[in-house]
């Protein structure tokens, strides 16, 4: 693909992963990238979906109502409304704006709770997703008929590609709504700020979930951009699964910290196990992530002591 004359959309471009994807892309020397903020142009709204898609080539749509297990738990109907109005008044004003290549960021929580380990592609539709992330998950699954349905009527060109659970600086550290990582790293260093021996976590420890660093991940959709055009969708991942126990007993070396765990199994603990095959990727577009879950989350905890100084 020759970016250079490429009129770029990163939806959610001041995000955790769109600010790192759009970084990335900056070296390709795109002709443009536009990244509005949703205060400038809420995607909800058709209007604005038709006014973002003006003059654009390529769309990478991330911005999404994204965030943990706590989150999920809250707002399940406004995750539900919010993804599934953004994602399909967003292809559709594309597709009708002439746009040529649109890649929708996708979700492991559409996959099938209790589904085969690696997960492959072919288990998308075996059967219903983990109930607390189902609204969100099911809200962005419809992108991928959408997608289908639009190359048969129309022959548009739209990609999605699924992502697990990523991580890395930029990320919201916030204890309640964020993702895994960031809600571990903030929970044991208030635990060690207030002199506490021990910390309380979600669930019970258990479940195992695949971490792929956020660089990781953007080359990957730089890469399925440029090389991916088929309406099937395409993992991302680590292809290396990680129980939430141990992810916790890395993150304590890593800060230095012995706290006792103290797990609350009044929280749920979502999917009970997550490990994708990023097999078809690496044959189809040679994505393969070059960050290891320790060299990332040593940078992920660097970012997150200098975002609280
Ligand atoms: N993080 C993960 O572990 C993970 C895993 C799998 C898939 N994903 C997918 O990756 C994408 C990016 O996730 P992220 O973690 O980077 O999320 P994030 O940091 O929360 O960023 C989401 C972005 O979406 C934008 N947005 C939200 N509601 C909007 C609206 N109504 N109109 C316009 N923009 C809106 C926000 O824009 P403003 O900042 O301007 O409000 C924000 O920049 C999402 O599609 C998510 O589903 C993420």
């Amino acid at each position: 693909m020759n970016w250079e004359e490429k009129n770029v959309l990163v939806t959610g471009g001041n995000g955790f992963l769109g600010s790192r994807l759009i970084e990335m892309l900056k070296p390709y020397s795109p002709k443009s990238i536009f990244s509005p903020s949703s205060n400038e142009f809420d995607l909800r709204s058709k209007e604005n979906c038709e006014h973002v898609t003006k003059n654009i080539d390529i769309v990478f749509h991330l911005a999404a109502h994204v965030g943990g297990i706590g989150l999920n738990k809250e707002k399940p109907g406004e995750l539900f409304y919010d993804n599934i109005l953004m994602g399909t008044y967003l292809l559709d004003e594309a597709r009708k704006n002439g746009v040529e290549k649109f890649v929708t960021l996708g979700t492991m929580c559409s996959y099938p709770r209790n589904t085969s380990q690696p997960i492959r592609e072919e288990y998308l539709w075996d059967g219903y997703p983990e109930p607390v992330t189902a609204s969100y998950g099911l809200a962005k699954k419809m992108q991928i008929v959408q997608s289908l349905a639009y190359k048969e009527q129309y022959d548009f060109n739209s990609i999605t590609v699924f992502v697990t659970n990523l991580y890395g600086s930029y990320d919201h550290f916030d204890l309640n709504s964020g993702h895994v990582i960031p809600s571990i790293i903030s929970k044991i260093a208030k635990a060690k700020k207030l002199g506490y021996n021990f910390v309380e976590l979600w669930g019970d420890g258990t479940p195992s979930r695949d971490f792929l660093y956020c660089d990781d991940a953007s080359q990957g959709l730089i890469l399925a951009a440029e090389k991916y055009d088929n309406t099937e969708p395409l993992n991302l991942g680590s292809g290396e699964e990680t129980s939430i126990k141990n992810l916790v007993e890395i993150i304590m070396k890593l800060m230095n910290v012995n706290l006792e765990i103290r797990w609350n199994t009044n929280m749920p603990n979502g999917q009970p196990r997550r490990c994708v095959s990023f097999e078809k990727a690496l044959q189809e577009i040679g994505f393969k992530p070059k960050t290891s879950l320790e060299e990332g989350l040593k940078k992920t905890i660097e970012w997150f002591k200098f975002s609280q100084k």
